[in-house]
């Protein structure tokens, strides 16, 4: 089938490489002609494990096309709009790029062609941009398909769906959906056809039902640091329980990342406005909130002085990504306490430098970040930081201190090498 897809971030761009490796065509649209001169010779512009891979192999193969032209997709059966939706300054989402790419839109594609919302939209908004598109005088058809890529991990998620989520209006939006994730995709993957705002409160209440997980194990971690329980055991005890899970127990210094927060806010938006109480959801944001001054605090009363290494500032490992970065958020409060700070990372330098973070200096290696410091403060879960060479280490710092807030590297090892190390959830 022959598919446009508007929009090339995270989502879009994972969506449209992906499925062009199956039966489709593919031509994705962006607005920035840098971006697109970049996609066209197959550089990747966003930072995720195999994507190029897949990206250079459908260029050779002919099945994806990038342009800035929207005349470009004027006769692609289905489109895909996969643009942003920031948050506004009162946490609601906004929508204004997905109205001006369906206006865009609309002037060029046949009157046949479904137009897929694949960008997170608040509950109601699809009906919306029908009402919209009808008030026009167009009769395209709207249909939904909200994303469960996780960064660093897209593509695998995209081969190893736990489910696909298509929000439909008739039968033949399901046919064309069907068409477009072809069997190989699916493989067995179950597909939950629903409406058009249950589709989208299911994106919504995903996001905000794993960030309350975490929140809720992130408070557990403060306790058990009080009555001398492990956190780890915990979180294995409590997850082997098939009706809990194990994933998204990991302790660590609050949830972020460019859509938890964001999804969050946007769903307590639309409850508070319908006067529906959150109070779960509302306790899970203020905690995570608070999460990010109470590990500045447990730095600040652990660290053995203000000149300090920190490793990772992505708000995850496997991705260069530092939007909403609870690395940063914590980096940002000690920069104001004075903490002068050494930071490293793997992948995201580049982005964590041009924030210009006052009392930061970024550094090419661990080694040149922790070299004449008197604490290392651990803030991703990369590998390289799980495999730290402690005795290495332990003749470049001043003091043998590390405040390992992902819980990643060999406490007892560290201890016996005589570091303080201090812990997310064990006393
Ligand atoms: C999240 C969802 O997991 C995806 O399903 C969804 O498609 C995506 O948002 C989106 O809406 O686009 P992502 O933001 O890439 O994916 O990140 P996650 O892997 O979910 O992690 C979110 C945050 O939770 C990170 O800060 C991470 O460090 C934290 N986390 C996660 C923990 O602290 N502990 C854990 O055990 C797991």
């Amino acid at each position: 089938m022959k598919i446009g897809v508007i929009g090339t971030g995270y989502v879009g761009l994972v969506s449209g490489v992906m499925l062009s490796t199956e039966d489709n065509s593919v031509i994705c649209i962006d607005k920035s002609k840098d971006i697109i001169t970049k996609l066209k010779i197959g550089e990747c512009t966003i930072y995720e494990n195999m994507l190029d891979h897949y990206l250079k192999s459908s260029l050779d193969n002919n099945k994806i096309s990038f342009s800035s032209n929207y005349n470009d997709i004027k006769d692609v059966e289905a489109l895909f709009i996969c643009v942003g939706t920031p948050s506004s300054d009162d946490g609601s989402a906004n929508l204004d790029y997905i109205y001006s790419s369906i206006d865009s839109s609309l002037e060029v594609v046949s009157k046949d062609c479904l137009i897929i919302i694949k960008s997170t939209v608040p509950p109601g908004s699809s009906k919306k941009f029908q009402d919209y598109i009808y008030k026009k005088g167009y009769h395209n058809k709207i249909a939904t398909n909200p994303e469960f890529l996780r960064e660093g991990t897209a593509i695998y998620d995209f081969q190893n769906a736990d489910r696909i989520v298509f929000g439909i209006q008739n039968e033949q939006s399901k046919k064309i959906l069907l068409d477009i994730y072809k069997s190989d995709v699916l493989k067995g993957t179950e597909i939950v056809f629903t409406d058009l705002t249950t589709s989208e409160m299911i994106k919504y209440v995903s996001n905000s039902f794993l960030s309350i997980k975490l929140s809720f194990i992130n408070e557990m971690a403060n306790l058990c640091e009080k009555i001398d329980a492990n956190i780890h055991d915990l979180s294995k005890g409590v997850g082997l329980d098939k009706r809990i899970g194990s994933m998204f127990l990991n302790a660590g210094p609050g949830y972020g990342g460019s859509c938890f927060p964001k999804d969050t806010n946007a769903l307590k938006f639309v409850s508070d406005k319908l006067n529906v109480k959150s109070l779960v959801l509302d306790a899970s944001i203020e905690s995570n909130l608070a999460r990010y001054s109470l590990m500045a605090k447990k730095i600040e009363d652990n660290a053995g002085g203000k000149k300090i290494a920190i490793l990772g500032m992505s708000f995850k490992a496997g991705t260069d990504d530092v939007r909403d970065s609870p690395a940063v958020e914590i980096i940002n409060i000690l920069s104001e306490k004075g903490y002068d700070m050494n930071c490293y990372d793997p992948a995201s330098n580049n982005n964590f430098r041009s924030l210009n973070i006052r009392n930061t200096k970024t550094c090419k290696s661990l080694n040149e970040a922790v070299k004449d410091t008197n604490t290392i403060v651990i803030l991703t879960e990369w590998e390289e930081f799980k495999e730290i060479n402690l005795e290495d280490i332990s003749k470049l710092v001043t003091n043998k201190i590390i405040i390992d807030l992902r819980n990643i590297i060999d406490r007892d090892y560290a201890l016996k090498l005589g570091f303080e190390v201090t812990n997310i959830g064990i006393a």
